[in-house]
C-alpha cells in the first residue's frame, strides 16, 4: 500500500497522512472495544437510499466509506457471502477490517456487522474463506461445519521500518453462517519467513484431486502454493512464476481452480492473478493463466499460447476497473459454476474518484468458462443470469441498417443510467469503421463504448465522460481491448449502472470495465457508427430495478 500511496500527488498525500494516523488511533480503540453494533447500523439506516450522486444502483457498494478487493467469498446454506477490504471511518484507504454482506443471488444484499476488525497482529488484508465440510480444523460445533477465513495480517508499524517480515496469514473461524468470527489462538499461521515484504492475499480451496487444503498467495513477483491438512499447520509446495506474463508490478490477489474445457472432458488448471500496476491500459488488472497443476506445482500449457512471453498478459478484463477479483468458493456441485467478482476500480485514482459518502463498488457477478479458441486456451465471462431479474421493461429493436447516430431514448422510454442492452451485430454486411453504443447528457458529456472494426479492438471512451478533474491517469487516451477478430456476428452486451459500463463483446470472450463521473446522469443513449453502416440483427433494451429499496 505505501507504495500506491507514494504515487498521489503530493497535497492529497498530507490529506491522506493525516487521516491515516487518525484512522490508526481509531482502530486501535476498535481493536479492544469492537464497534458499537447499535452505531453501524444507523450508519446502513442512514444510507439505505442509496441516492448519493453516481452510486450505482444495481452493483454492491459498502454503505458507507472506504471499500477495496473483494474478500472471503463462500457460499454457505443458501447464501452467497461477500466480504470486503473496508475502512469504516474514512472514504480513503486505511486499517483494514472485513466489511460483510450476504445475498441469496449475488444481486440482491444485506448488509451485515463488520466481521473482522484489526487487531494487535496488524490490519486484515485479503484473503478467502472456505466451509471445512470435514472439520479437519476442528472447529467445527455440534455436528456443524465451520467457516473458515485465511488472510493476511499486516502489521503497520513494521511497514514503516525496513522489516521485511510485517506481512502472515492468518485464520477465523466462524460457527454462525459467518455472522460472528473468532481469531484462532495459534496466529499467525504462516509467519513471513521470505525477506519479501509482499507476501499476502491467501486463497484457500478443497483440492480435491490430490486430498489437500490447497493455498495460493502473492509474493512480491511469484505465486507461493502451500499445502495443509487441517488449515492450520501448512506446508510449503512450491513458487511459480517470476518469468511469465505482465510483471511490471506487485504481484496481489491470486487464486487457482480447476476447470473442464468447454465441449470436453479434459480438466486445466486456471491460475487469476492481480497485478499492480501493469494492467493491459495501465494501473491495476487481473491476469491469467492456463496450464496444469500436479498438488505441488503449477506448469503452464503450451496451448495457452504466446502472449504471455513477451510480458504482454492475457486479461480477464480490457477495461481499467475490474481488480483483485476472485471466485467463490463451494459453490454447490449441482450448480457447477465458477462465479467471479472483482472491485470495480483502480489503484491509479480509486481513493480519489469524485465520490462523497462512498468509495467504490464491486463489479457484476460473472460466470467464468474455459475455451479452447484460435488464441489458446482463453476464459470467457458471462454476466450471472441472476441479474436478469432486475428488468423491468423490455424495448426490442428491430433489424436494420444504422448510420451516424440513432438515439434509442428519443423512440423508448428508456433509463439510459440504469439499464442494458444486448445487440446482435453483422459483420459482413457492415462498412463502418467503428461502431457502438454513447451515452449523453445535456451538459455535452458522452461516454463511448464499442467495436473498432478496422483495427478489431473493442473500445471504451470515456474522456468525455463528466468529472476528470480528479487525475490525469484516469482518462488520458481511449481503452483499447487486445485484437478481437471476428469474423461473421457480433453479439455485445452492455450493463450500465450510473457511473460505470460492463461490456461483455463476443460472448464474453472480451470484457471491459470502466467507471466515470458524469455531472449530471446520463439521460440519452444512442447506437451510432462512424464511416460507414452497422446492420442491427437484432437488438433489446432493458431498464433495470435498483436493488437498494
Ligand atoms: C489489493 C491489495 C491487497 C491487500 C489489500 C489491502 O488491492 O493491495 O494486496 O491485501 O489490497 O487493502
Amino acid at each position: 500500500m505505501i507504495s500506491k500511496i507514494f504515487k498521489i500527488q503530493t497535497s492529497v498525500l498530507l490529506i491522506i497522512l493525516s487521516l491515516f494516523s487518525i484512522a490508526i488511533s481509531s482502530c486501535e480503540d476498535k481493536a479492544t472495544s469492537q464497534t458499537d453494533p447499535q452505531s453501524e447500523s444507523n450508519m446502513v439506516e442512514k444510507t439505505k437510499t442509496y441516492q448519493d450522486a453516481n452510486r450505482p444502483q444495481f452493483h454492491f457498494s459498502p454503505p458507507a466509506n472506504w471499500m477495496n478487493d473483494p474478500n472471503g467469498m463462500v457460499y454457505y446454506e443458501g447464501e452467497y457471502h461477500l466480504f470486503y477490504q473496508y475502512y469504516p471511518d474514512s472514504t480513503v484507504w486505511g486499517p483494514m477490517h472485513w466489511g460483510h454482506a450476504v445475498s441469496p443471488d449475488m444481486v440482491n444484499w444485506e448488509h451485515l456487522p463488520i466481521a473482522l476488525y484489526p487487531d494487535k497482529l496488524g490490519y486484515i488484508f485479503s484473503g478467502s474463506a472456505v466451509v471445512d465440510w470435514k472439520n479437519t480444523s476442528g472447529f467445527g460445533k455440534d455436528g456443524q461445519p465451520p467457516l473458515i477465513a485465511m488472510f493476511t495480517h499486516h502489521e503497520p508499524e513494521g511497514e514503516k521500518t525496513d522489516a521485511k517480515d510485517f506481512q502472515y496469514q492468518s485464520i477465523a473461524y466462524s460457527n454462525d453462517k459467518g455472522r460472528t468470527w473468532t481469531k484462532y489462538e495459534g496466529n499467525p499461521v504462516i509467519p513471513n519467513t521470505n525477506n519479501i515484504r509482499d507476501f499476502r492475499d491467501p486463497k484457500v480451496m478443497w483440492d480435491e484431486t490430490h486430498n489437500q487444503w490447497l493455498m495460493v498467495l502473492a509474493a512480491k513477483d511469484r505465486l507461493q502454493f502451500w499445502g495443509s491438512a487441517d488449515l492450520k499447520n501448512w506446508e510449503h509446495l512450491s513458487d511459480w512464476g517470476n518469468q511469465y506474463g505482465n510483471r511490471k508490478g506487485v504481484w496481489e490477489c491470486p487464486e487457482i481452480f480447476p476447470m473442464q474445457i468447454e465441449g470436453t472432458e479434459e480438466t486445466k488448471w486456471v491460475v487469476l492473478l492481480s497485478i499492480n500496476p501493469g494492467s493491459f491500459n495501465g494501473g491495476s488488472g487481473t491476469q491469467y493463466f492456463v496450464g496444469d497443476f500436479d498438488g505441488k506445482n503449477f506448469t503452464i500449457d503450451s496451448k495457452f499460447g504466446k502472449d504471455i512471453q513477451n510480458g504482454k498478459g492475457v486479461w480477464i478484463d480490457y477495461g481499467r476497473d475490474n481488480y483483485a477479483g476472485v471466485s467463490w468458493s463451494d459453490v454447490p456441485k449441482e450448480d457447477g459454476r465458477r462465479l467471479f467478482m472483482g472491485w470495480m476500480s483502480n489503484w491509479d485514482y480509486a481513493q480519489i474518484v469524485p465520490t462523497k459518502k462512498w468509495r467504490s463498488a464491486m463489479t457484476l457477478p460473472r460466470s467464468l468458462s474455459l475455451h479452447n479458441t484460435e488464441k489458446g486456451y482463453r476464459l470467457q465471462s458471462q454476466p450471472v443470469k441472476e441479474l436478469e431479474q432486475l428488468r423491468t421493461k423490455k424495448f426490442a429493436l428491430k433489424a436494420q441498417k444504422l448510420s451516424d447516430k440513432m438515439v434509442l431514448t428519443d423512440k423508448f422510454k428508456i433509463n439510459a443510467a440504469q439499464s442494458e442492452l444486448v445487440l446482435e451485430i453483422d459483420l459482413k454486411t457492415t462498412t463502418a469503421q467503428a461502431f457502438g453504443i454513447e451515452l449523453m447528457n445535456d451538459k455535452g458529456e458522452t461516454y463511448k463504448v464499442g467495436y473498432d472494426v478496422k483495427t478489431h479492438r473493442f473500445f471504451s471512451d470515456r474522456r468525455g465522460a463528466g468529472d476528470l478533474s480528479f487525475s490525469e491517469k484516469f482518462a488520458k487516451e481511449i481503452h483499447y481491448s487486445t485484437t478481437h477478430t471476428l469474423k461473421d456476428k457480433l453479439k455485445i452486451h452492455l450493463f450500465i449502472d450510473a457511473a460505470s459500463a460492463e461490456m461483455f463483446g463476443d460472448n464474453g470472450a472480451i470484457i471491459m470495465t470502466d467507471i466515470f463521473f458524469p455531472t449530471e446522469d446520463f439521460n440519452k443513449m444512442a447506437i451510432y457508427a462512424t464511416d460507414g453502416t452497422v446492420t442491427l440483427l437484432k437488438g433489446e433494451v432493458h431498464n433495470l430495478n435498483t436493488i437498494w429499496n
